[in-house]
């Protein structure tokens, strides 16, 4: 009886075991990409698109705005208010493109709507849920040091826009910061701190309006640990006009023509500060590794709000891998040092880190092949890639 019973577990793990490994390649698709679902082939044809016409291949302006895009649809999300309040990552700013993107917190978010609106009817069997995640990943795929996201495909399209009041702004407290993603989707301050690496990318144009483009760090075109040691400086100056709501003292305000400054949100000055999160944002300084695997983790979980893992294929195998990251260490940029450090983590010792040559403060480029034009690049409508 018991041996009988065993070999009947036995082979229910055979069939588990070969049901898994056919699901993993059940279809090869036109390139050789073998996945799960013939469905994950339809967004092969979608990534020369976005790279070819909207991308260029670059971490640029437009690749910011995407990856900002695919935050805001996805947090507009919350337990405590139910599902009629927002359905998370549903696509919900391009199938109600007045709504959504009217709300201040969204204020330039426009730009990236309408970037992607023409991929819709581009590419009619992929939802505009899955177009604005998928196009997410493939935007940070040009950032070199970036993680290869997960990509889960199925997301059916929004029904209804999200309300008002769901998008953090960098003006907002800790607390209110943190309840809103452990509201949205349980997010820990871990992974909050997580997720902020995208600041790694990122420049404002709205929180002060008198500069376009105004980068959180030194290497906005990068995907590197900069941030999290930049945040750490003590602040010196604005990039342009003083105290916008939002914005606190940089320490790299030196702004020349289009090469502009770079911009401090209070956000980050304060959760790389609080004692809830300091720890875990010193901890990503010059840990490359680390940091890119901790914003995997946590776009994971992003990228899926208001769906369940189980509904979802996994089109992971159709993400491009991302340019490899160029290896430099965390230094400290020209002109500062150690002695501007402001550590309130005490418990977690700080990395030695080299200083930049140079007694004046560098320009930061405005392209990413570091000119001050940038053709490929279109600064239509600017945004807070926040
Ligand atoms: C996009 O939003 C900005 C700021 O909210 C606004 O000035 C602009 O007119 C909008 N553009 C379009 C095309 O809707
Ligand atoms: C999603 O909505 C868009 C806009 O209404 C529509 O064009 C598209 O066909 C829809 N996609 C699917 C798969 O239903
Ligand atoms: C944080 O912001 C919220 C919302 O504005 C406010 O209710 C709360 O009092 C603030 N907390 C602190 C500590 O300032
Ligand atoms: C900016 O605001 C802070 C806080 O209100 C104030 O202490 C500081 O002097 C202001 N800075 C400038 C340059 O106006």
């Amino acid at each position: 009886m018991i041996l009988k019973f065993s070999s009947l577990i036995a082979l229910v793990a055979v069939a588990v075991a070969v049901h898994t490994a056919s699901a993993s390649i059940a279809a090869t698709c036109s390139d050789g990409t073998q996945v799960p679902d013939k469905m994950c082939c339809n967004f092969i044809p979608l990534i020369s698109a976005l790279q070819n016409t909207l991308f260029m291949e670059e971490c640029g302006e437009d690749a910011h705005e995407v990856i900002r895009l695919t935050f805001h649809d996805a947090i507009a999300i919350s337990q405590s208010q139910g599902p009629a309040a927002g359905g998370g990552a549903d696509g919900s700013m391009l199938i109600f493109p007045t709504v959504e993107p009217s709300f201040a917190a969204n204020v330039g978010i426009n730009d990236s709507v309408d970037s992607l609106t023409p991929f819709m009817s581009q590419f009619p069997s992929i939802t505009a849920a899955d177009l604005v995640q998928f196009a997410g990943a493939v935007a940070l795929s040009n950032c070199p040091g970036a993680p290869q996201l997960e990509f889960l495909a199925g997301r059916p399209n929004a029904t209804a826009p999200a309300v008002e009041g769901l998008i953090p702004e960098p003006q907002d407290n800790i607390t209110s910061i943190l309840d809103r993603f452990a509201d949205a989707g349980s997010f820990s301050p871990f992974e909050v701190v997580s997720l902020l690496a995208s600041h790694s990318i990122a420049r404002a144009d709205k929180v002060d309006p008198t500069i376009d483009a105004a980068p959180f760090d030194s290497t906005p075109f990068v995907f590197d640990t900069q941030v999290f040691l930049e945040v750490l400086l003590r602040g010196v100056g604005f990039p342009g006009t003083d105290n916008n709501t939002g914005e606190v003292e940089s320490p790299l305000p030196l702004t020349v023509g289009s090469d502009t400054g770079e911009m401090r949100l209070q956000s980050d000055f304060a959760l790389a500060r609080d004692p809830r999160t300091a720890c875990f944002w010193q901890g990503f300084v010059n840990q490359q590794e680390f940091m890119a695997s901790s914003f995997k983790a946590a776009m994971s979980k992003l990228a899926i709000l208001g769906h369940n893992r189980a509904d979802l294929v996994d089109c992971s195998a159709v993400v491009p891998v991302p340019k490899p990251a160029v290896n430099k260490p965390a230094s400290f940029p020209a002109t500062t040092g150690p002695q501007d450090l402001e550590l309130s983590c005490t418990t977690e010792k700080f990395p030695t880190l080299t200083v930049d040559d140079g007694a004046y403060e560098t320009v930061i480029p405005h392209c990413p092949d570091g000119s001050m034009t940038c053709n490929d690049v279109r600064f239509r409508v600017q945004a807070v890639d926040y």
